[in-house]
């Protein structure tokens, strides 16, 4: 009886960890301003394809690896590579994600402090009889002022890394998998407002019925990466949990139930932000401003908006503090493993991604003129070319290392599927996702 209950409960703490890292500002800031800047539901159909073809069965088998090699991600590469006689350099694969997750976090940890801007005015009551053109001026004049962007920016990455210092994430997420369930409800009855304002029926038609002609080979690309930022694969990330997956655990059900979540939030999100675009008459392409423009103005119509909206950023600013726990963890983790305290390797990576994050701060107002690299701005740099292209490129390596590198008993020992269900995993990882993401990162690319 005790058994059971403790297997239950890993099993399940498994689950809700990878929930933690998989929902976060990806589902509710960027898939509605993404999918609004690449024409709607040609994208999101392109997307969910490639959650179903590419992101899930990468995510398994990155989770697979690390459940196989039992280590942080660059030893368990290191290792399982030694056992099948292959090159010690697929470690490498693992500083590359490091990297990645590198990037990623220093515009996290920006985004995240916006929320912590609107946190406290809904808290202040300051969105309250404002109309949506004061609400949209309001945030034009926060991004101009890096002084209060700067301050939420530090808050914001002290406390993931005190939590990451500390090693008590684990406490976190099951918060944060307690509130889940909240913020879900929260979206669901905002969604369910909207289907009571006029624009609801233009943003269902906007959603959801794809126009092909708006497909080009850039479109695709977007998709791409946003399938592998939102279920966060593609970093190795989610390798080290694998290592502490229970033994007698289906990795395909876990996963899939992770992607149906991740999903489900993010199509709630869309759903009420682009009813308010349409009823208020606004431009969906309007790029990151855009959930922090429109959600305002959603709960200002609803009875104890400011309430609602608080509560609302509260919830989006635990979710996201798990996800960034874990873009800031294998980090940690690597550096302790050559040799540096837990405290030490924080405080490090901490300080180094603050003063990248600060080029995405100034991006909006000191250095709004400066486009170092394809006429972008350094957030717009570090919001695109770590999502469409690094974490494609790792999700591509960790794909052919899952399916290419291992034998295949290790990896169905690991994956903890049935033959039938092993088969078409390895089938489809190999002659699906695979040529497919090199295909679209080629087509993107040239
Ligand atoms: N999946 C997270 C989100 O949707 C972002 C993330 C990407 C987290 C990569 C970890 C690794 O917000
Ligand atoms: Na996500």
């Amino acid at each position: 009886m005790n058994e059971t209950l403790e297997r239950w409960s890993t099993r399940r703490a498994f689950i809700l960890a990878v929930t933690g890292a998989a929902v976060g500002l990806g589902n509710i800031w960027r898939f509605p301003y993404i999918t609004g800047e690449n024409g709607g539901a040609a994208f999101l159909m392109l997307y969910v394809v490639f959650v179903l073809l590419l992101g899930l069965p990468v995510m398994m088998a990155e989770i697979m690896i690390g459940r196989a090699g039992r280590r942080a991600p660059m030893q368990s590469l290191a290792h399982l590579a030694g056992q099948a006689g292959a090159s010690p350099y697929w470690r490498l694969l693992g500083l590359f994600g490091a990297f990645t997750v590198f990037c990623i976090l220093s515009f996290y940890s920006v985004v995240s402090g916006w929320s912590i801007e609107f946190l406290i005015s809904a808290v202040n009551g300051d969105f309250d009889g404002r109309s949506a053109a004061e609400i949209a001026a309001g945030f034009e004049s926060f991004l101009g002022d890096p002084g209060r962007m700067t301050f939420n920016h530090t808050l914001f990455l002290f406390m993931t890394m005190t939590v990451v210092a500390a090693g008590v994430a684990k406490g976190l997420e099951r918060l944060n998998n307690l509130l889940m369930p909240l913020l879900y409800l929260l979206l669901a009855l905002l969604a369910g407002y909207a289907a009571t304002t006029d624009g609801f029926g233009t943003a269902l038609i906007w959603l959801f019925r794809p126009d092909v002609s708006a497909i080009t080979p850039q479109v695709v690309m977007h998709a791409m990466g946003h399938a592998f930022f939102t279920l966060a694969v593609g970093a190795c990330a989610l390798m080290a949990y694998g290592a502490y997956m229970p033994e007698r655990q289906s990795l395909p059900r876990a996963a899939g139930a992770v992607a149906v979540l991740d999903v489900s939030v993010a199509l709630l999100a869309g759903i009420a932000i682009f009813s308010v675009v349409f009823s208020q008459g606004m431009d969906p392409g309007e790029g990151p401003g855009l959930m922090f423009v429109t959600l305002p103005i959603a709960f200002a119509e609803l009875p104890w908006g400011a309430l609602w909206l608080s509560v609302f950023f509260l919830l989006l600013l635990l979710a996201t503090w798990t996800s960034s726990i874990n873009l800031a963890e294998p980090m940690v983790a690597t550096l302790q493993g050559l040799g540096l305290s837990r405290g030490k390797a924080a405080a490090l990576i901490g300080v180094s991604v603050w003063l990248v994050g600060l080029l995405s701060v100034l991006s909006f107002s000191t250095l709004a003129e400066w486009r170092p690299l394809f006429g972008m701005t350094p957030f717009d740099l570090v919001t695109t070319i770590p999502t469409e292209i690094f974490l494609p490129v790792g999700g591509l390596l960790i794909a052919t290392f899952a399916v290419r590198i291992m034998p295949r008993e290790e990896a169905q020992a690991a994956l903890g599927a049935g033959g039938a269900g092993f088969r078409l995993w390895h089938l489809v990882v190999r002659w699906v996702s695979i040529p497919l993401a090199a295909v679209v990162l080629m087509a993107g690319l040239l």
